[in-house]
């Protein structure tokens, strides 16, 4: 993994700072899954399939006073890559920890030559779908029901080189 992941910022609340997840990580990763994911969070199983995709797949855990308050995770693929989770402690959210998380995905992506970066979120979700707008992310299509237990759709969103920086620069 490599150690241009790791970051810190001071802010008004606290020390956030980043490191790759290890899975001694994931009974706090579970538990903020598990909050706030209640239909379909993912299982231990899944998160360890992640992690053991090492090369492929970039894990993220967000820190406060040595507290794992955030995750987020990337699966490069060739020249795309997917953000196939991205979570804050709810009670934590709006001091910006979920848009250093997902800099850090796209910075990785970027690293890798990934042009393209895709992602899934549900379509009653406009908090997450408007920090995806930020980093120049757009609507490219919908998944009809793809949230079954809820009967929610998914929005498919995309973020190439271009739409990044028009919506960064
Ligand atoms: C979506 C999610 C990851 C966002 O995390 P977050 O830490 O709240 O994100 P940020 O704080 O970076 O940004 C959220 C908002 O806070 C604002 N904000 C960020 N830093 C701020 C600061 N220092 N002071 C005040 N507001 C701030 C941002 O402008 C943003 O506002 P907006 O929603 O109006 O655009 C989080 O809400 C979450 O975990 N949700 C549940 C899980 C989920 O839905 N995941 C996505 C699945 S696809």
């Amino acid at each position: 993994m490599a150690s241009g992941t790791e970051r810190s910022g001071t802010g008004e609340w606290g020390n956030v700072s980043l490191r790759p997840m290890v899975e001694d990580d994931l009974g706090p990763v579970l538990a903020i899954e598990r909050a706030l994911f209640p239909e379909d969070a993912w299982t231990e199983g899944m998160f360890r399939n992640e992690l053991a995709g090492r090369s492929s797949r970039h894990y993220l855990v967000a820190e406060e006073d040595g507290k794992v308050v955030g995750y987020a995770g990337l699966f490069a693929h060739r020249r795309a890559a997917d953000v196939q989770t991205i979570a804050v402690r709810s009670g934590l959210w709006g001091r910006g920890v979920g848009t250093t998380l997902l800099a850090a995905l796209l910075e990785e992506a970027e690293r890798r030559g990934c042009g393209e970066v895709y992602l899934d979120v549900r379509a009653d979700n406009d908090r997450a779908q408007r920090l995806y707008q930020r980093f120049g992310f757009e609507r490219i299509g919908v998944r009809r029901g793809y949230y079954e237990q809820a009967g929610v759709d998914a929005v498919v969103m995309r973020r190439t080189r271009a739409s990044g920086s028009e919506k960064r620069g």
